[in-house]
């Protein structure tokens, strides 16, 4: 474990939904268990003005409910040392030079900073621009880093303007693309289970598998975020970046070393060998859908056009599904399905890997329906679980067989339980950029998905819907190559069951 020098996290929006749900409680769980550096000390950047004292009383209002019995204890002594406030009210022109005075002038402020861009991917360029205005970008006496949450830009074109803003003030080295899913204990598996083993390596190809299924669903809805959700859809929300980057993850060739630049190389290159969709083709290769009203664990939910401040003609997507192949030696021929959706069935995310099926099917005789393949299947969440399903003889005197499943929930009672943001937050203070993306990375993605994007907007008059607490829209069974091919709903055995509709 390197150890962290003392640094100020400043955070921007940190009164925000991000920093509320995420963030704060990500903080505050390292300070329980002693990770924070000595000295470092997190200054609150809000629009409204506050005393420190308003700041630390709202921070404990936030920590309650996943915290409550922790408020009165040492660690929330410790943290609240280290919480300062700093008011930036909209049309305030000297509050950046307050800033400004404030870190390089006061001694409780260590001079390397990192700048938290908690806020609406619209805010941000301007934030940037004005921190390079007041020079609190200079890596002078301490280094300067600036996190950025996604999604960066809305198309190829936008990403590469922002960039070429934010060059203006940074380095490379000095921008941190966060996609929290990469901080994720499973999704970092994806990587020990690939390169820690041999045992899969000689399969992990296109001569023995069938097809690789990812999928994070959700039941929540979009909890009050119209006014980003509306433009951005789950296309733009989940698949460009956290799908893409699980797709690049179990698709990469290993890498020279797991150094960071080693890494994302090889991400890179995979996301470049993602065979372009044509905006002919986008028909067959992507399929969207929109909730109506349904019922979630016995309730009655809205649909989304009745969701507030959602336009009532809207057509932006809350599920999509894509087909995507990689032209490239190890997985020509592949097929990589993707699905996202709120309010469906269940909230989980998964990587399921289907086998091809044996080259004779020489023991048809001994079971009654289909063949089953074997699967190899990486649980995101809600748990943590690597499962393989084979066949296996039924005990008893005649010859059938059936499927098992042998399950490593790896996870351990006593291991410990963090969010994807800690280890992030970590690693940005530490200047690791293995997790985060490089901005070649982002572009890369922007071409998989543009071609989608573009078409979608065209075709506004029409979008499939499917009800609240479904497995999403009817429909997307013509995304399969063949009829043996579907989604899987579960993990379990019965999961694999083909219910096409
Ligand atoms: C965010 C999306 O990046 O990821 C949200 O903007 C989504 O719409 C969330 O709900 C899912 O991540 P997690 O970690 O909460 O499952």
């Amino acid at each position: 474990m390197k150890a962290i020098e003392p640094c100020t996290l400043v955070i921007f929006g940190a009164g925000g939904n991000l920093a509320r749900r995420k963030l704060i409680p990500a903080l505050f769980r390292l300070e329980m268990v002693k990770r924070l550096p000595e000295k470092m000390v997190i200054l609150a950047c809000c629009l409204d003005h506050k005393t420190r004292e308003q700041w630390i009383s709202e921070v404990s209002g936030m920590l309650h409910a996943k915290y409550p019995k922790h408020l009165d204890g040492e660690a929330f002594e410790r943290f609240r040392e280290r919480l300062y406030y700093h008011a930036s009210p909209v049309g305030d022109t000297e509050s950046y030079q307050r800033l400004q005075k404030l870190l390089d002038d006061s001694p409780e402020f260590p001079p390397n900073v990192v700048f938290y861009m908690s806020v609406s991917p619209s805010e941000f360029p301007a934030i940037i621009d004005k921190l390079g205005n007041v020079n609190l970008l200079k890596q002078k006496v301490g280094w300067r880093r600036v996190v950025i949450e996604k999604p960066f830009g809305y198309d190829l074109l936008s990403a590469q303007t922002l960039q070429g803003g934010l060059y203006k003030h940074l380095d490379e080295p000095q921008i941190f693309r966060i996609d929290h899913y990469l901080g994720k204990g499973t999704v970092q598996n994806v990587m020990v289970f690939r390169f820690a083993n041999m045992l899969l390596e000689p399969l992990w190809n296109h001569h023995y598998i069938d097809h690789v299924q990812i999928t994070h669903s959700e039941t929540i809805g979009i909890e009050g975020r119209a006014g980003y959700y509306e433009g951005a859809g789950a296309l733009r929300d989940m698949i460009q970046s956290h799908l893409l980057q699980l797709l690049a993850l179990v698709a990469m060739e290993p890498p020279v070393t797991m150094n960071a630049e080693h890494l994302r190389d090889e991400k890179v290159k995979v996301l470049r060998a993602v065979r372009p969709i044509t905006q002919k083709s986008v028909n067959a290769h992507a399929f969207r859908g929109q909730y109506t009203s349904g019922t979630i664990d016995g309730k009655t939910v809205p649909g989304y056009l009745e969701e507030p401040g959602v336009a009532p003609d809207s057509t932006t997507e809350t599920y999509a599904a894509l087909k995507l192949f990689i032209d490239n030696w190890r997985w020509a021929g592949v097929p990589f399905y993707m699905r996202t959706g709120k309010r469906m069935a269940e909230g989980s995310s998964a990587i399921c890997i289907r086998f091809k099926n044996p080259p004779q099917d020489l023991l048809r005789h001994a079971r009654s329906g289909p063949q089953q393949p074997n699967w190899i299947m990486l649980g995101i969440q809600p748990n943590d679980c690597l499962k393989m399903e084979m066949q296996v003889k039924v005990p008893g005197l005649d010859l059938r067989t059936r499927t098992i499943s042998l399950d490593a929930t790896y996870r351990k009672e006593e291991d410990e339980d963090y969010d994807a943001y800690e280890g992030l937050l970590l690693d940005v203070m530490q200047g690791d950029h293995s997790l985060f993306l490089r901005i070649d990375e982002v572009e890369a993605a922007w071409r998989v998905v543009d071609p989608i994007l573009k078409v979608w907007s065209m075709e506004r008059d029409f979008i499939n819907s499917y009800q609240a607490g479904t497995w999403g829209p009817r429909g997307t069974y013509r995304l399969f190559d063949r009829d043996d091919q579907f989604w899987r709903q579960s993990l379990n055995p019965e999961g694999a069951d083909l219910q096409a509709y």
